[in-house]
């Protein structure tokens, strides 16, 4: 029988597209850093997750404001750590779970069962259902659950005999287990990337922005768009789109009436008048499109501008950081929102918007 070990940390819990890591790792101790906060983090190469521990009596309040998950540029999820579980007997994972939980003084609003996207992780998913009903009486009947409770408890499992216990404020976290919004492929889309700028659109905007930034009628300008994904989420909330590529686009798409297709070069064309979205997909070097993005926000050719930075194999964050200054200083005024969306591989997806 497996001798339960049950370690209780302090500190923050972020989950990343695997192999991204060491980005996550840089973000989480940057961030500390800044905040005057000491600590460690750490990570296993291609665990799809990384830990950020705080050193005895330093502020874990103040770590959860440093690293809100939204804040965070290849982190899908922050969450607050409360203990690590190892050798855990798959007879009773429940009863250590319990015991690490109790004492503690705090009952969860709720609970999640999940794990990393890595392929271990994805291996877990029917033990993460099968364990949460059971979980949820036990929890219960501790008297650990209460709905009013202001955070709820997220259970990550690692593998079969061990796991992270963590929690998070729902209004403080990300809405969807793992960080990964599910989304279905819409009919009738020209290429798997319209599933890109809809989870940019869904994760980089909220609600009220949605409604206020895409209305019918509104413009757009899709540079590098063939064969037309982000063209059609544009299309689909009825933008009229000028759609930049020497590749085909499709038919049904130039159909609609709402797109018109210019075969140029999206590094030299400019709208005869200022349209509210420029949307840019050109696989580029990422300092070449900040650039471009800068220029034209700068020139006032657009309001809003959404676009992916292609990253590059070594010092990611660096080079992220670098483009990201380039538009800020070009541009004053500008907010940037940039994320490692569950759809973005080696690449990242940034908003830039006018700040209020
Ligand atoms: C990743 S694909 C875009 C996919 C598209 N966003 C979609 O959802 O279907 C990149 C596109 O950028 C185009 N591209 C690359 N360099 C370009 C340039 N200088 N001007 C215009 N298009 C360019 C390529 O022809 C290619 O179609």
């Amino acid at each position: 029988m497996n001798v339960p070990v049950v370690s209780p940390i302090c500190g923050r819990l972020a989950l990343c597209r695997p192999g991204f890591e060491r980005e996550c790792v840089q973000e989480l101790e940057q961030a500390a850093r800044a905040a005057g906060l000491s600590g460690y983090a750490r990570a296993r190469e291609a665990g799809g997750y990384a830990e950020f521990i705080l050193h005895d009596g330093a502020d874990a309040g103040a770590l959860t404001m440093a690293t809100q998950w939204n804040a965070l540029i290849f982190a899908r999820q922050a969450l607050d750590l409360i203990a690590r579980l190892d050798g855990l007997d798959p007879v009773d994972r429940i009863g250590p779970l319990l015991v690490a939980l109790s004492g503690r003084g705090e009952c969860f609003g709720d609970i999640r069962i999940e794990h990393t996207d890595s392929d271990a992780g994805r291996e877990l998913s029917g033990l993460a259902r099968s364990l949460t009903p059971p979980l949820r009486t036990a929890l219960q009947r501790a008297h650990l659950l209460d709905t009013a409770a202001p955070r709820h408890l997220h259970v990550l499992l690692l593998a079969g005999d061990s796991l992270i216990l963590a929690a998070a404020a729902p209004a403080a976290s990300a809405p969807d287990a793992g960080g990964i919004p599910r989304l279905r492929f819409p009919a009738g889309a020209p290429s798997r990337s319209t599933l890109k700028l809809e989870e940019a659109l869904l994760v980089l905007l909220s609600d009220r922005e949605r409604e206020r930034w895409l209305r019918a009628g509104m413009t757009a300008v899709d540079l590098g768009a063939a064969p037309g994904g982000w063209t059609f989420q544009l299309v689909r909330r009825s933008l009229r789109v000028i759609a930049v590529d020497n590749g085909p686009m499709d038919r049904a798409l130039l159909d609609s009436g709402l797109v018109e297709h210019r075969r140029e070069d999206g590094f030299r064309f400019r709208p005869a008048r200022p349209v509210d979205w420029l949307v840019c997909d050109m696989v580029e070097q990422p300092r070449r499109i900040a650039a471009l993005i800068a220029a034209w926000l700068g020139e006032r050719c657009c309001r809003h501008a959404l676009f992916n930075l292609k990253l590059p194999m070594k010092k990611r964050l660096d080079e992220v950081r670098l483009c990201l200054a380039l538009i800020r200083d070009t541009v004053p005024g500008i907010e940037l929102r940039a994320r490692q969306l569950y759809h973005d591989r080696e690449e990242i997806t940034v908003l830039a918007v006018p700040s209020t």
